[in-house]
């Protein structure tokens, strides 16, 4: 998922919105493989920029320093068996963008609107045929505004938390369950309350709350809703 130049219109987007930890990550990636869709993950960007302010130096709270940064970004997306690689200025940097520290200072730069806006025309070259899935907060609201289709997937925070906690667990990570709720809480405030393209559904966005389904059933109902406005 390199990044080419310019928009192409006719590419039919998906975006799929929603709080941390609703399960975005995985039912865009199954969604991408199916349709043979290209991905963008909007929030790999965003912890790719707190990543570099970490790595150069720069004070978080310089909201100028920090939106140079982004627009400077040298990213690239590699996709492999292990699944989508980023590199940071050449330096794989996968394992790092997904650490909770560069979590909450995604969500720190991503409060900043000079960071917004330094990234968007980078979101929108990736709209290319023969389609591309979006997943982010404001994918379907000021990203791609005329979107196709627009899902808003939510779940309770408990449900998200303990989703969180046995992934860490799988993963042989050291997790506890309360502090994933507290974080999870933490970053929904962040993302909710800012000025700046906050965290809210389209009003033309489908919700869907997956606190009690499994990932096929949400999985099952997108794909009628594609088949519907796409496909049919
Ligand atoms: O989705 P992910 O957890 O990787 O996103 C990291 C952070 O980036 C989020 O907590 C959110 O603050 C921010 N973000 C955003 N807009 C997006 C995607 C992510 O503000 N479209």
């Amino acid at each position: 998922m390199n990044m080419p130049a310019k928009p192409n219109v006719y590419a039919p987007v998906i975006t799929i919105d929603g709080p941390s930890g609703a399960g975005k990550g995985t039912i865009c990636q199954n969604l991408a493989n199916k349709l043979g869709f290209g991905l963008l993950d909007s929030g790999a960007l965003y912890r790719l920029t707190a990543l570099a302010v970490v790595q150069q130096g720069i004070d978080i709270a310089n909201q100028e320093a920090v939106a140079k940064i982004a627009l400077a970004l040298d990213i690239q997306f590699e996709t492999s068996e292990q699944g989508v690689q980023a590199l940071l200025a050449g330096k794989d940097v996968s394992r790092d963008i997904r650490l909770e520290e560069t979590g909450m200072n995604a969500s720190v730069v991503a409060a900043y609107e000079p960071v917004r806006e330094a990234l968007l025309e980078r979101q929108r070259a990736f709209q290319q045929l023969p389609g591309l899935v979006a997943d982010g907060r404001d994918m379907g609201t000021t990203v791609f505004p005329n979107a196709v289709l627009k899902v808003f997937l939510t779940a309770s925070a408990e449900e998200r938390a303990n989703r969180r906690y046995k992934q860490l667990i799988e993963r042989g990570e050291s997790a506890n369950l309360r502090a994933q709720l507290k974080d999870i809480l933490a970053r929904d405030e962040a993302d909710s309350s800012r000025a700046s393209s906050p965290l809210k559904a389209a009003e033309d966005a489908i919700v869907i709350d997956s606190t009690t389904m499994p990932i096929q059933a949400v999985l099952d109902e997108i794909m009628l809703l594609v088949k519907q406005r796409i496909t049919a």
